[in-house]
């Protein structure tokens, strides 16, 4: 698939900006600021109906402005698809596909696009929330009928909170009644519990051999693995439904006093922790900031190479790489283009020429003074 048009107005720093595409190799290139991370901010947005970089939507909004409207044309296998979104200040959202509203859901997976940016490293770099965040996003882009299980677990994990947080204020028979109401919401946290650990477990399995690949092309004699660390003390020995079933149950026994005494759920996927590892040592605290910015890249890149492996999928994912050019050595660049050359479509954005690799066929825009103009 390939996107051949795109309009942005009032997209952050663009009040009204239209550019068209072509398949190949796209070039985005200006200084810092000049708005190439934004145009590709909204792509993602339009596939993903949300942004890689923020969570709120509020930022999108040009600041001078109330609402904004991207919309995008797109070439799927021969087929014409045209997606529109316009935001609000207010936090309203409308969709169009081909002109006709629909719920934001249903443009969910229409267009399919892997982005490889920056902001990656915090994947790797930043909190366990962000970790858990990246693996369900990556299960529901593989599997797009595992959408409502993390929604629907936070609903339960919500629910159970706020009758411990009543529980731990109360005490007496008043706190022996709210706490009797327990039982029916952990018999469903622990179901779903099990069920989005499952879901992770065959997320992380699939991907983590594909990654290594990637990233022992990059660098020889290297092993890219995981861990997946549990919310309660001990290791996932039995990765299956019902073993899962039985050690949540235990451990959510053997914290309930704890769990009335500060309110909250204490054991489940909210807080259990993906640790990556390279060579055997965490990445976080232990990888070189050129490693972890390579074991970023090649998870982003495992990913395209899952959904191109799908055969659901007729068409390959558009590959964004925003500023990853200058990260890397001439020879990682060349490796990196023979990847962006196997795609239909590759948008590339960087600051300078001399962060491209050299001898690269393709349309360039350049942007200048809020504008661009292509060569
Ligand atoms: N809501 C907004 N309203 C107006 N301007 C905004 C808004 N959000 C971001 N900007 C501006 O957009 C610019 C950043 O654009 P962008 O991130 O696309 O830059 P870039 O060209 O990718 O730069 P770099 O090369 O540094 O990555 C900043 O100058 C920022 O102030
Ligand atoms: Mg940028």
């Amino acid at each position: 698939m390939y996107l051949t048009q795109i309009s942005l107005v009032n997209f952050r720093s663009h009040k009204t900006l239209n550019l068209s595409f072509t398949p190949g190799i796209m070039c985005l290139l200006g200084n810092n600021g000049q708005g190439k991370t934004n145009v590709v901010e909204a792509l993602y947005f339009l596939a993903n109906q949300e942004s890689h970089r923020v969570s709120s939507n509020q930022p999108l909004i040009n600041k001078e402005s109330d609402k904004t409207k991207i919309s995008g044309n797109f070439d799927v296998s021969n087929n014409t698809i045209q997606l529109e979104i316009e935001l609000t200040k207010s936090n309203g959202s409308t969709t169009w596909v081909n002109k006709n509203p629909v719920r934001s859901k249903e443009a969910l997976g229409l267009i399919q696009v892997v982005i490889s940016a920056p902001e990656d490293l915090e994947i790797l770099k930043g909190d366990p929330g962000q970790r858990r965040l990246f693996i369900d996003q990556i299960a529901t882009t593989l599997s797009p009928r595992v959408a409502g299980l993390r929604p629907d677990y936070e609903r339960v994990l919500k629910q159970r909170n706020s009758l411990l947080k009543s529980a731990s204020m109360l005490s007496g028979k008043a706190q022996q009644n709210t706490i009797a109401t327990l039982d029916v919401w952990n018999e469903k946290l622990i179901q779903l519990a099990a069920e989005l650990i499952l879901i992770r477990l065959q997320t992380l399995d699939q991907l983590i051999p594909v990654a290594n690949e990637l990233y022992q092309q990059i660098a020889p004699n290297n092993f890219l693995n995981f861990q997946y660390q549990p919310s309660w003390t001990g290791e996932l020995i039995k990765p299956e439904g019902a073993w899962l079933v039985d050690q949540l149950t235990l451990a959510l026994k053997s914290c309930a006093e704890e769990e009335i005494r500060r309110g909250v759920t204490l054991v489940g996927p909210h807080r259990d922790e993906i640790l990556f590892q390279l060579n055997d040592l965490p990445v976080k605290g232990y990888a070189s900031h050129g490693e972890t910015w390579s074991i970023a890249l090649s998870l982003k890149l495992a990913i395209l190479t899952l959904i191109e492996a799908d055969i659901n999928n007729q068409s390959s994912p558009i590959l964004v790489l925003d500023d990853v050019f200058a990260e890397l050595d001439e020879q990682r660049r060349a490796q990196l283009m023979d990847i962006a050359l196997g795609v239909e479509q590759t948008i590339i954005t960087a600051a300078a020429e001399v962060d491209l690799p050299k001898n690269l066929l393709a349309k360039i825009y350049r942007f200048e003074d809020g504008g661009a103009t292509s060569d």
